[in-house]
């Protein structure tokens, strides 16, 4: 149990004392350390239903407050009751957690199955500064899901059947370059697509080959589902170089092309079932009335001051499915097939209104049991405030990216690193570039904008990945200076306030790797992980390590070791391995 929860189970008991009927009271960390660790408002909130004035049930739950409680209490203001933890519980909190490998974070108690959809590229476009968000987002929330003991199974739905094909095609068949392709498959096909993209829309004549050819591609002809099959995979093969770098994995990669088969007889399905209905040749999906507030009715639009239809698009009048139809088939088959419990879509916010239909549909089908979330986020902009753009005004290349970023790191490795040879600085600019993108995606609330500074991003001072790696080196480096064996685990005692806040702030972890996936936000953590370095060296400043001797050093030592395996796990759980030395 955290200690809030702990906390809860003695106040409820008191409370059960007093009022004679059970309740749920809620402990919550303090606002003000001053006052306390945690707080609760249950005396206000149960005075109300009882009748009572709420400083006196307060003052009743205090008078009867057991002596030996995890923490004393005290009333505050009108009726609030704060808690502050006994040192002694805190001491023994680290002791158990430096031998514990989960640090103290208990797994949920009912694990559910979790699919996880992110970074989801659109093939023959390489993957754009757009996706990655989206991977990063998704690859850290797969990871704490997992460590929490969910079943998470992690699918990447890319794009791999759109328009886009079509201009590939074409380009393709018309000036392709073979050897480009088998040096740098992606530039190659990005290259094709824009050249494609480019003639089509100047000229009439080639808009309308590309068209065919994808119509070619999709009724199966041979030449053109060969070239598919080819750009597919030299494609996957360049994102796999790109995940690896980013340290990224799927269990699976079911692109929308894999659900091609069963979109026919989910039209005739919805239309047999009157879900759906033909309109204009095109057969769509309306608003089915039983939503009272329009609003709240994703099928309706308003328009000109009405509301209007808004419908979801199934088949096109050419006969074509639509992105839509793909999901559906994909939801519904990772229900049937996975038995998934929840599916997150971590995907732009812009696709809010696709999503919003899509849940509705699901309602309808019947499969609304599962805990359906679209995980959105915002824009990232360049350093004048505008979504970020190369030079030529295009969407960055997320190599592209990574590279800067990994340029920029060098500077810092160049000017603060103890490390001597160039193999040991390349591998920590590497890790300081790779890391800092992630790191500054996860800090910031998914659904902001945000812009990004690569100078900031990789600067050893700030709310940085670097300055947590430095945290960890120096956590760790005390145990290279050490002349006699530690050994982890003993009891400790904590004084000094320094030493009793740090391991406040260590016990922690449990509370909030856990709050991490309730409304999925990687931010929370690393805010906690960066309260915890500036902790650990305020705490390191004021009380000496290796100067003192007996139960202080080792409760000092020990504080050391804790604060290293929280920041190591934590950044773990964020996807970011730290580097044993700077
Ligand atoms: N390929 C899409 C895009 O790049 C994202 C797909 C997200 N996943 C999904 N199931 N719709 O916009």
């Amino acid at each position: 149990m955290t200690l809030p929860q702990q906390l809860e189970t003695t106040l409820a008991s008191v409370l059960t004392t007093i009022l004679g009927t059970t309740s749920c009271p809620v402990v919550t960390p303090a606002n003000d350390l001053r006052f306390g660790d945690y707080q609760s408002n249950a005396a206000m909130v149960l005075a109300k239903a009882n009748k009572m004035n709420p400083r006196a049930l307060a003052e009743k739950v205090i008078e009867m407050w057991p002596s030996d409680a995890i923490a004393t209490a005290e009333i505050a203001g009108p009726g609030f009751i704060n808690f502050r933890i006994r040192p002694e519980i805190y001491a023994e909190r680290m002791r158990g957690a430096v031998t514990d490998a989960r640090l103290g974070v208990a797994t949920v108690p009912h694990p559910r199955t979790i699919v996880l959809d992110f970074s989801a590229p659109n093939v023959a476009k390489p993957m754009h500064i757009g996706h990655i968000r989206s991977t990063i987002l998704g690859d850290s929330l797969s990871r704490i899901a997992r460590f929490l003991g969910h079943k998470v199974i992690t699918d990447n739905h890319i794009g791999d059947w759109g328009t886009q094909f079509g201009m590939v095609t074409w380009a393709w068949k018309h000036v392709l370059d073979e050897a480009a392709l088998l040096a740098n498959p992606l530039a190659e096909l990005l290259r094709l697509y824009r050249h494609a993209s480019d003639a089509s829309k100047s000229d009439e004549a080639i808009r309308e080959a590309c068209r065919l050819e994808l119509v070619k591609l999709q009724q199966g002809d041979a030449e053109n589902l060969a070239i598919w099959t080819r750009c597919l995979e030299l494609s996957k093969q360049g994102l796999q170089q790109i995940y690896q770098r980013l340290d990224v994995s799927f269990d699976h990669w079911l692109g929308e092309s894999a659900y091609n088969e069963q979109l026919a007889p989910l039209v005739a399905k919805l239309l047999g079932g009157n879900l759906a209905r033909e309109s204009d040749g095109a057969v769509c999906i309306f608003s089915d009335g039983s939503v009272n507030d329009p609003t709240k009715d994703p099928f309706l639009i308003r328009r000109d001051g009405e509301w209007t239809d808004f419908p979801m698009m199934i088949r096109k009048s050419d006969g074509g499915f639509n992105y839509a139809t793909t999901d559906i088939a994909t939801l519904e088959f990772r229900k049937n097939e996975w038995q998934a419990e929840a599916v997150w879509y971590v995907v732009d916010h812009r696709q809010s209104s696709h999503f919003q239909q899509l849940f509705a549909v699901a309602a309808r089908l019947g499969l609304d049991s599962m805990d359906l979330r679209h995980i959105a986020f915002g824009t990232i902009l360049g350093t004048d405030g505008k979504p970020l753009k190369t030079r030529a005004g295009d969407l960055p290349q997320l190599a592209d990216v990574l590279d800067d970023a990994v340029t920029a790191s060098r500077k810092t490795v160049e000017e603060r690193s103890r490390l001597e040879t160039e193999g040991e600085r390349a591998e920590l600019a590497e890790l300081i570039g790779i890391s800092a993108v992630k790191f500054t995606e996860l800090a910031h609330h998914r659904l902001s904008d945000y812009v990004f500074d690569l100078d900031k991003m990789v600067a050893l001072e700030g709310d940085t990945a670097p300055y947590l790696f430095y945290s960890f080196v120096r956590s760790r480096s005390i145990f290279r200076k050490l002349e006699e064996a530690y050994q982890a685990g003993d009891a400790i005692t904590l004084t000094e306030d320094a030493e009793i806040h740090l391991a406040r702030l260590l016990s922690r972890f449990a509370e909030v790797v856990p709050a991490v996936v309730d409304d999925c936000r990687p931010n929370i953590l690393t805010s906690y992980l960066l309260e915890v370095a500036r902790a650990f060296h305020s705490f390191f400043e004021a009380c000496p390590v290796l100067k003192t001797e007996g139960i202080t050093r080792y409760t000092r030592l020990t504080l050391c070791d804790v604060t290293a395996k929280t920041l190591e796990k934590g950044l773990a759980l964020l996807g970011i391995a730290v580097p044993q030395r700077m």
